[in-house]
């Protein structure tokens, strides 16, 4: 099979994450794009009918774009344990003065519909992350004229998302921020992200595009020597201008207090990567339970934007966030460009 990206599709081999919870909006896709990248389009947290209204701006630039799904996982969830959270978190929240929100244990019933609206106007790129869509889903996307990718983070993953039809896989290493999409149990890829591109590579015959940590040209190049077609970046954009970055996380990422990036589920109850702050160290031990724990500690995380507080909210970063720059979206593509 080809392993070369569609003529034009991805302009100069940099491709602008998606970046759901506020940093891509419509304005950073579109800025992406037009500077010869590939802007993206997050639909996760969003109803059906507001990433519809983004997809309709998008297609008004006639520019190239792409849209990201969650698809919804079917891991068992330890419903004691996410109580016995809710409960460790009820001092915080009275502290804030903000009510903590009933369980919900799921938000399955919108993929569907985000679905059928994206097979409806479908956009030139799709990619997916969290869990393996159907076969099914694969096929009506490709046949309705979307590029599909799937997020993957080791071989075995790439091999199954190859199985299952896509046209490419972006392998996305755990050095990145926000969440990590890997789908099958065992532990992550030990070595480094051009090494997990050599890996995949040899694994599949599809495109691999590869994300994860890139802070500098030099990384960038360095994994397009390991065979990737693209680079595909998130924490870069972060602090740029189309960026619909919250405030409190914009500010964090150019304070020199803070001084390393972890992992947590503290947030979420999913695995992701963030400046470290005080809710990840004080809930260091959360449990498992996406998207519970999202909806969860969601008021408690609106209430630390609201009043300026770095050390209650996600700050998602990768490990190159130092690199991160204020400056227009256009020359983040620039410095990436193969
Ligand atoms: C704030 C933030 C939000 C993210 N949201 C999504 C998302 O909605 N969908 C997705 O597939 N990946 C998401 N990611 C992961 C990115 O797609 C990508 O893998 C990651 O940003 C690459 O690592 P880097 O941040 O070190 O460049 C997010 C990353 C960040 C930093």
């Amino acid at each position: 099979m080809d392993r070369e990206l569609p003529e034009g599709l991805f302009g100069v081999g940099v491709v602008g994450a998606p970046m759901a919870g506020g940093p891509s909006r419509p304005a950073l896709a579109e800025a992406v794009s037009r500077a010869g990248g590939l802007g993206f389009l997050a639909a996760g947290y969003k109803t059906p009918d507001a990433m519809a209204r983004e997809v309709d701006e998008l297609f008004a630039t006639g520019l190239a774009f792409g849209v990201n799904l969650f698809v919804p996982t079917s891991e068992p969830v330890d419903r004691e344990a996410i109580l016995a959270y809710r409960e460790r978190l009820r001092p915080l929240a009275e502290r804030l003065g903000v009510e903590l929100p009933e369980p919900r244990w799921t938000d399955d019933d919108a993929h569907p519909a985000k679905l059928a609206r994206l097979l409806e106007r479908v956009p030139p790129v799709v990619s997916l992350t969290f869990a393996l869509p159907s076969a099914g889903d694969v096929a009506s996307l490709r046949r309705a004229g979307a590029f599909v990718i799937q997020t993957v983070t080791d071989p075995g993953e790439a091999r199954a998302a190859e199985e299952l039809g896509v046209d490419a896989v972006v392998v996305q290493h755990p050095a990145a921020g926000g969440h990590f999409g890997a789908f099958s149990p065992g532990p992550a890829f030990a070595g480094e992200l051009p090494d997990l591109v050599s890996a995949v590579r040899a694994a599949v015959g599809i495109p691999v595009l590869a994300a994860g940590g890139i802070g500098t040209r030099q990384a960038a190049h360095a994994v397009r020597s390991a065979g990737a077609a693209a680079v595909q970046l998130g924490t870069a954009f972060l602090r740029t201008q189309e960026a619909g970055t919250n405030p409190v996380h914009r500010a964090a990422l150019a304070d020199p207090a803070f001084q390393r990036t972890a992992q947590t589920r503290a947030f979420s109850g999913k695995t992701a990567r963030g400046l470290e702050n005080t809710f990840m160290r004080d809930f260091a031990d959360a449990p498992a339970g996406y998207p519970t724990l999202h909806y969860l500690t969601a008021p408690l995380r609106a209430a630390a934007v609201a009043a300026g507080d770095p050390e209650g909210t996600n700050l998602w970063a990768g490990t190159g966030w130092r690199e991160a720059r204020d400056e227009p979206a256009a020359e983040v593509v620039a410095r990436f460009a193969e």
